[in-house]
């Protein structure tokens, strides 16, 4: 053991189960893995759990607008996890929802808390309310004109023209972006966290400026920085307003006790998320959830993004302290990722899709690698640039660290049958001596997540060993019978160091070590297996057939990564092909490659518009169409007939928006005529029908605007 055993609950934020992981999803967990199995390694327990964020307006909405439950369309974007997970091995112990009994349970149990301490209060608010889809407005969904320079189509809390402020109730002639219509303004009961009591302020004040129990800040200084100018600076009822932690039905969440109709809002059952997985985690291990949560000794770390500081140095602690729990020991905040310095962006081709790098074939370690490289404990954007990923993977990864394994084991297995030499791990052997130093260096650089210091400290201990190997000349060594244990030696003590470095970089490259660890014959290294103490030694002692651990990167690996997905079959969002549903024709993808190059000219031919489905029904006698009835802004409406019945419900259409081609020659079908053509997406295979799917249109898109 190197430390006294630590007990470690972590955690990274919950995704959204709206959409797939992006990259700066696996960044976050790269960043949490790294430091957890590094803990791992050190020989103490991690708990270690996520979970979708399941509730929330949004996705109730978006689940409506694909004609599923809540539920079902949460459950889909869950069975798409594990794909990335594994692929980036990522050693979650358990994966939960928020949607979950146990997150239910501890929700309403901390809501109890917190009105048993007198911090809940209900007042009336008085909020825009569709009178179309029967529920209040969150603002993002509700548009109108800019009250001070008259913009039209801006949200509901600031104008992207002239970037002025106001609340939903200032827009002039707003509407509801969810159905168009003018909304009311009614009031209703609101339960409110009471953060502006002095309990509250003078709680969070002390735990935001407190340390861990290693005496380490548990904000890093930009955080607390940020937290204190929250806080304000103290005076009476300091700054912190109270929070609104109710909505109305319908919303997709978890009920209120004793508030018929009230559900908590998605920020104050998501993070308690984090418990709710850890208590499934321990049913399925056997462990005393209760009490591993109430122990003193038990550490809960988070890992998080830069824009949800807010939620987890303020409501967080604020939450599990009134609501009857122990507080966070740390909060550890990293920043975006940014592509070549700038933000990621589909459009300009710089969007990185996870599921696409992998399914190109490469190499997930790379990432964890490049990622842990360019990481550090401060809250600054890591930037991935292709240039400097080749140069890092294929320089320092490769050149530097798997190179001293295959140039020494090539001699080790050739003269020598696999065997290492008898060598003391002593001060005789500068790898060896150098290596005390060189772990404790590492280890307090995983500790303190400065991993891309660890890794210099790796890349600068493997500069020298490629150094003692050239300056000994191992080939020339092997053409001398005479100096055949010298040969042996510098092999040797070029493999153990190779070794070492094997379980220092561990927690950033587990899959290689594990193939190395089955090379050396020795499973399950563990830190205390660097054998650089007096009195231990390496666990090396023989290795194997040497098959070449990594690979290079081909730069040319980019341009696949970086093209829009490929069609058929990808499971993420937009991946499918795009083909035209309507007029009779069968959902079909366009044939893989065929379309020829098309002119700027011939496209704007094609006039694509918005369209509302006003009505839509089956059609008597026939097992694929749909008769929609379609406003495209024109004063009356079209009837088209759209082959898209095996994966839509006819009423969960009404209402939606879509793209048609409004210019196609009307077409006389046997159940009438059809005036144009609702375009869709599909998985391209017959067998699917059901596989098709209308395409979106953004809140604020009007019936009839122009597609271009
Ligand atoms: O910002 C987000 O993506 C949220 N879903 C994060 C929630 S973290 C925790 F509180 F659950
Ligand atoms: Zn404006």
């Amino acid at each position: 053991m190197t430390a006294p055993a630590r007990t470690l609950f972590v955690t990274t934020a919950l995704p959204y189960a709206n959409g797939p992981f992006h990259i700066g999803h696996i960044m976050e967990y790269i960043q949490a893995d790294i430091w957890v199995r590094f803990q791992r390694m050190r020989g103490h327990t991690v708990h270690f759990v996520g979970a979708d964020d399941a509730h929330g307006a949004p996705i109730m909405i978006a689940a409506e607008k694909e004609g599923l439950s809540p539920q079902d369309f949460v459950a889909r974007i869950a069975a798409g996890r594990k794909a990335y997970l594994d692929g980036f091995h990522i050693s979650f112990d358990h994966w939960h929802s928020t949607d979950s009994p146990e997150n239910t349970e501890l929700s309403q149990s901390i809501y109890r808390g917190l009105k048993a301490h007198g911090l809940i209060d209900v007042r009336r608010v008085e909020q825009f309310f569709d009178p179309v889809k029967g529920m209040f407005l969150p603002d993002r969904y509700i548009k109108g004109e800019c009250p001070a320079c008259g913009a039209k189509d801006q949200y509901g809390d600031s104008c992207e023209a002239c970037g002025s402020v106001y609340s939903p109730t200032e827009l002039k002639n707003p509407y509801s972006a969810l159905s168009g219509a003018q909304p009311e303004l009614r009031s209703s009961d609101h339960y409110f966290f009471r953060l502006s009591d002095p309990r509250c302020q003078a709680f969070l004040r002390e735990w935001t400026a407190g340390t861990d129990r290693h005496g380490e800040p548990r904000l890093q200084p930009e955080v607390l920085a940020k937290a204190q100018e929250w806080l304000g600076d103290g005076a009476e009822g300091g700054s912190l307003a109270d929070w609104d932690i109710s909505r109305d039905a319908p919303y997709f969440g978890i009920e209120i006790p004793d508030a018929p109709g009230k559900y908590f809002y998605v920020w104050l059952d998501a993070p308690i998320g984090y418990l709710a997985s850890l208590k499934a985690h321990c049913a399925k291990r056997g462990i005393d959830f209760a009490a591993l949560l109430a122990d003193p000794a038990t550490e809960q770390v988070h890992f998080i993004g830069k824009d949800i500081i807010y939620f987890h140095v303020l409501f967080w602690p604020a939450t599990l302290k009134f609501g009857g729990h122990k507080t966070p020991d740390r909060v550890n905040v990293h920043g975006f990722i940014t592509v070549s310095g700038e933000k990621m962006s589909k459009s300009r081709g710089t969007g990185i899709s996870p599921l696409r790098y992998l399914e190109i074939g490469m190499n997930p370690e790379w990432l964890r690698y490049y990622i842990a490289a360019k990481l550090n404990a401060r809250v600054e954007d890591v930037d991935f640039n292709p240039d400097d990923f080749v140069a890092r993977v294929n320089s320092d990864l490769v050149g530097k660290y798997v190179n001293i394994a295959s140039r020494a084991a090539n001699f080790v297995n050739r003269h020598f049958d696999g065997k290492l030499a008898a060598l003391a791990a002593d001060a005789s052997d500068p790898h060896a001596a150098r290596a005390a130093e060189l772990e404790a260096a590492v280890a307090a650089a995983y500790e303190g997540r400065e991993f891309g210091r660890a890794i210099r400290l790796v890349m600068a201990y493997a500069d020298e060993v490629n150094q003692y190997f050239d300056a000994n000349k191992p080939w020339e060594l092997a053409k001398d019978p005479a100096r055949r244990d010298a040969l042996h030696e510098v092999c040797s003590r070029c493999l153990l160091a190779f070794h070492r470095m094997t379980i220092l970089l561990a927690p950033i490259l587990p899959a290689t070590a594990a193939r190395v660890e089955a090379f050396f014959g020795t499973p399950g290294l563990r830190w205390d297996d660097l054998g650089v103490r007096p009195g231990t030694a390496s666990p090396a002692r023989a290795i194997g057939r040497y098959e070449h651990l990594m690979t290079r990167v081909d730069p040319k690996s980019f341009d696949a990564l970086f093209e829009p997905p490929a069609p058929a079959g990808a499971p993420d969002a937009g991946a499918a092909a795009v083909s035209a549903a309507g007029a009779g024709a069968a959902p079909s993808g366009q044939p893989p490659g065929a379309p020829a190059p098309l002119s700027i000219d011939e496209f704007a031919k094609l006039d694509l518009r918005v369209a509302r489905i006003v009505a839509a029904e089956a059609v008597e006698g026939s097992d694929k169409l749909l008769r929609l009835t379609l406003d495209l802004g024109e004063g009356r409406t079209r009837t088209v007939f759209s082959g898209i019945k095996a994966a839509y419900e006819p009423d969960r259409l009404v209402g939606r928006m879509t793209v048609v081609i409004a210019n196609l020659a009307p077409r006389k079908m046997k159940f009438g005529i059809s005036e144009g053509m609702v375009l869709s997406a599909s998985a391209d295979d017959p067998a699917q029908p059901a596989a098709l799917f209308l395409l979106d249109v953004d809140e604020g898109a009007r019936p009839g605007m122009k597609v271009r």
